[in-house]
């Protein structure tokens, strides 16, 4: 008998809707993770890691960045970063999720609006909802819904700035936001743009600095994941140095937090290094995706423009199943319900990693074929 019943029959509840979640080891070829370069485990930060071990770089901060735990990798990787990125500084944080929280609980004041799309990611939610500001969500990607929001906001007596929440590829519909329109009506109204590009990062852009890398004279902040595409862990926010600096001051994720570690850093800062010497994995990523895009042709797979695809089968049952007939012919592939996506969406979320060939696509969806014939039973 179980000293904590209220959570045992909260996990019993979970089950009863066929929610419960369990870990899983990570088995069969990679259609799962977010590394889109196959960085992870690559030789090349293998190697990156081990130069820095070996020029001393510790493991740990041993504490905040605001107390002994600033290392020179740190601020090494912030100015490169910030080149990088373009922007006039940067933030290197422990992970993307902590990045957001710390986005949005911190820079939008009492009397500002936080406009974010239907499809933000979780971690933008848990920021909005310790800050100050007012928040609201628009139809996804519909940039006439959030110019109506404002201008109504507005005859309500908003006065404060406006921040519009974004992310560049939307992790789990693969779709990408019309970057353009939301620029124009963020200059419009002075706006500041939030773009999470956390799946953008290091696949777009020229060097892979990604997708809002092109845009020019708009107020912008933008999240740079280090878990995805470059392979490591952690997170670097972008922005203007007032906006650096008052994360630094305020930001409970960043002052309250052990720094992220120094060895990360110089990882990072050596990926970042890696994609403007090696344009060639960022063609080749692409290279990949249009074959998957090509010979997904016909699935019902909606196809973006990203390295994810989702399958979307509409109940979770049908969706657990296709997903456990895959897992079994050696395939990683995830069934995402709800509440990560909306009811009735549950999907199988393809992502074309780094870690795969052109042969494993081609014969992930002659099987998704097979399936899909079945009617996923
Ligand atoms: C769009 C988006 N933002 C933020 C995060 C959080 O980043 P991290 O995994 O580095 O905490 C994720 C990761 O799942 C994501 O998909």
């Amino acid at each position: 008998m179980t000293a904590f019943l209220r959570h045992a029959e909260r996990l019993q509840a979970l089950e009863t809707r066929g929610r419960l979640r369990q870990l899983a080891p990570a088995r069969g070829r990679d259609f799962a993770s977010n590394d889109y370069l196959g960085l992870a485990g690559s030789e090349f930060l293998r190697r990156a890691m081990a130069e820095a071990l070996a020029r001393g770089v510790p493991v740990g901060a041993a504490g905040s960045r605001l107390l002994r735990g600033n290392h020179p990798e740190h601020e090494a990787l912030e100015a490169e970063a910030a080149r990088f990125f373009g922007t006039e500084a940067a933030l290197f944080m422990g992970g993307g999720f902590q990045a957001n929280q710390a986005i949005f609980s911190s820079l939008p004041m009492a009397g500002d609006l936080v406009l974010h799309d239907a499809l933000i990611h979780a971690s933008a939610h848990e920021g909005m909802r310790l800050g100050p500001a007012h928040v609201a969500g628009f139809r996804h990607n519909d940039v006439e819904h959030a110019r109506a929001m404002i201008a109504e906001w507005r005859a309500s007596g908003g006065r404060g700035r406006v921040w519009i929440a974004l992310e560049t590829v939307y992790s789990m519909e693969g779709d990408l936001a019309p970057l353009a329109d939301f620029a124009a009506l963020a200059r419009a109204e002075e706006a500041v743009l939030v773009l999470d590009e956390a799946h953008s990062t290091g696949l777009y852009g020229p060097l892979g600095q990604g997708h809002g890398a092109r845009l020019t004279d708009v107020a912008m902040v933008a999240l740079h994941t280090c878990g995805k595409a470059l392979g490591g862990s952690g997170a670097l926010i972008c922005a203007d140095r007032v906006l650096v600096q008052t994360l630094v001051n305020r930001a409970r994720p960043f002052v309250f937090a052990t720094a992220p570690s120094p060895l990360m850093a110089a990882s990072m800062r050596a990926v970042i290094a890696h994609l403007q010497g090696n344009p060639a994995c960022i063609a080749q990523a692409a290279a990949l995706r249009a074959h998957a895009h090509m010979a997904g042709r016909g699935l019902g797979l909606s196809l973006p423009e990203s390295q994810i695809l989702p399958l979307v089968i509409g109940d979770d049952q049908p969706a657990l199943r296709a997903a456990a007939a895959l897992q079994a012919e050696g395939f990683d592939i995830r069934a995402i319900r709800p509440p990560t996506v909306p009811k009735g969406s549950a999907r199988l979320r393809i992502s074309v990693t780094g870690n795969v060939t052109r042969d494993d696509i081609d014969a992930l969806f002659a099987l998704i074929g097979d399936l899909k014939e079945r009617g996923y039973r």
